[in-house]
């Protein structure tokens, strides 16, 4: 059962995008993409990781922005990169891979509300041996995102893994990375963080 639930929700990603038709949905998602956009543009990578495309909302927008990069996109999904791929994005590269397992060196990773699902310690440190930039949106606790849990966790069997900024900023500074955030939505209680490692 928790097998087909699961390869429901993460599994078909067209079905997963029409619940960001549900207005406060569809403003939080559209909320995160444009702040990590507008970060992305300022500093112009030519090459880029975006961890967890799902239906490439932000990979079709970061391959418009960014024409020139080189932008490769990982999901553990099969049906998120079989339909992506047909979205023949010309400066995109679809991989079906773990975060965890992936190897590369990007100017940036951009991952948005992916990270929640990851033990966070953990996740910074696979960081480091992907590059210096980070760009990565999270949420914190509040009653939308308390809600949520329980229904993600039936659903797929992983914890959403809320965390407040003040809290990841410490974990990420323990980790030896320069943090800075940007608040997105405070009723869904969403950030960016942008982690740099100095070394
Ligand atoms: C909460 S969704 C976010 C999708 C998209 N970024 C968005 O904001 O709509 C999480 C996505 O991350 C993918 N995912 C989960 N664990 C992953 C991992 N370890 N490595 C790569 N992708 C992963 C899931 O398959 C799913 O498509």
């Amino acid at each position: 059962m928790r097998r087909l639930l699961s390869s429901l929700y993460y599994g078909l990603p067209s079905a997963r995008a029409t619940m960001f038709l549900i207005p406060p949905l569809y403003w939080f998602r559209r909320e995160a993409a444009s702040v990590l956009l507008k970060e992305v543009l300022r500093l112009r990578p030519r090459t880029v990781l975006e961890v967890g495309f799902s239906d490439a909302f932000l990979t079709r927008r970061l391959s418009l922005a960014l024409p020139k990069s080189r932008i490769t996109a990982i999901d553990t999904s099969d049906g998120s990169v079989d339909k992506a791929r047909r979205l023949n994005l010309p400066n995109v590269r679809f991989l079906k891979d773990d975060f965890f397992n992936h190897r590369g060196r990007y100017e940036v990773v951009v991952s948005m509300h992916v990270f929640v699902l990851f033990d966070h310690r953990t996740a910074l440190k696979k960081l480091k041996e992907l590059g210096d930039v980070h760009l990565i949106t999270l949420t914190g606790f509040s009653p939308f995102t308390v809600l949520h849990r329980p229904f993600h966790r039936l659903m797929t069997g992983m914890d959403v893994n809320l965390i407040e900024p003040e809290e990841y900023e410490r974990i990420a500074r323990k980790e030896g990375f320069k943090v800075r955030v940007v608040k997105i939505n405070d009723v869904e209680r969403s950030y960016m963080v942008v982690c740099f490692n100095p070394s």
